[in-house]
């Protein structure tokens, strides 16, 4: 028990604990993981000492008696017995926790996520029948399982939130799935868990997991056109992202903008985070973003438009950042 209890505070001090940590689960099924893996680790130290024990017994307790019993017991007993009984305990746990961990959330929420080359395209399915689009950021109601299909237009990338349970990848071609179930309210961090090329490790997202009546408010939220722009440097800004060919590669609902290779900006002022998970979200973030994109995510799919006039960038800044 000590040795657990020390262990947890030693990944705690090195960086395990935080909102992407498989060892603070806030979800049914990390917390399956994380049991199996302390199981795994107490027995896996549990052995360790009894191997060293035996050692430095045979080294510097009994170094001059050869004991052909004792030889012998160590063969049979340390070659043949111990290995597939420990290994076979672990699979008589482990193997039980393998269905539930691979059960599709039958009529709960269906969520399709699909990993591109540096972001994450994320699709809920409305209450009418629709679908909404966002980018980056995934909301799920605490308490009810939710069905993921994952899948991916160009690379393997791999869709990991470690807070709330293990990851899958995300495989062209083919539709991957991933059921979860959130336990804790609060803010946590996805990741791409497969090397996926430059800027790989730029490929992240926020999870929020919200009360279920604040879920669907957000959906509904979500769902509704962009917000008509209220400021003349608002109204400037949907002019720039209009007249600089934005729209060819995204879209804002309820606007001319209708582009489908990058996220959707509908309500883009609404995320936790810009550049999948890099920057802040605020006018200024936008404002770098838009000019230097080459530099902040080397490989990223979108160019840098550093010849936008200064004026034209703040209005266009302000504009994307007020699409709550
Ligand atoms: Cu996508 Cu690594």
């Amino acid at each position: 028990m000590r040795v657990l209890v020390s262990l947890t505070a030693l990944s705690s001090l090195s960086g395990c604990s935080g909102p992407q940590s498989a060892l603070q689960p806030a979800g049914v099924d990390a917390e399956q993981i994380g049991q199996l893996f302390w199981w795994m680790c107490a027995v896996a130290v549990l052995i360790w000492l009894l191997v060293i024990g035996f050692a430095v017994y045979a080294t510097h307790i009994n170094p001059e008696t050869h004991d052909s019993r004792a030889a012998r017991w160590l063969i049979i007993g340390g070659g043949a017995i111990a290995p597939p009984v420990v290994l076979g305990a672990l699979l008589v746990f482990g193997l039980p926790l393998l269905p539930s961990l691979s059960a599709p959330a039958e009529d709960g929420l269906q969520v399709t996520v699909s990993g591109e080359r540096w972001w994450w395209r994320v699709q809920y399915p409305t209450p009418s029948g629709g679908t909404v689009e966002l980018a980056n950021e995934v909301r799920l109601p605490v308490g009810e399982r939710v069905g993921f299909s994952l899948t991916s237009p160009d690379v393997i990338h791999s869709f990991w939130i470690p807070s709330l349970g293990g990851k899958v990848d995300m495989i062209p071609g083919r539709t991957t799935r991933l059921t979860l179930e959130p336990t804790d309210v609060g803010v946590y961090r996805g990741a791409c868990a497969e090397y996926c090329g430059t800027a790989h490790a730029l490929m992240n997202f926020q999870v929020v997991v919200m009360e279920p009546e604040a879920f669907t408010v957000w959906l509904e939220q979500q769902a509704a056109p962009a917000q008509t722009p209220q400021s003349s440097l608002a109204r400037r800004g949907q002019e720039a992202f209009l007249a600089n060919g934005c729209s060819a590669c995204h879209t804002i609902r309820g606007t001319p903008a209708d582009g489908v290779l990058g996220p959707d900006l509908t309500h883009v002022g609404s995320r936790l985070s810009l550049g999948a998970g890099i920057l802040p979200n605020d006018a200024e973030a936008f404002a770098r973003w838009i000019r230097h994109t080459d530099q902040i995510k080397p490989g990223v799919n979108m160019p840098a438009f550093a010849m936008l006039p200064e004026g034209q960038l703040t209005a266009l800044a302000a504009y994307l950042s007020g699409l709550k």
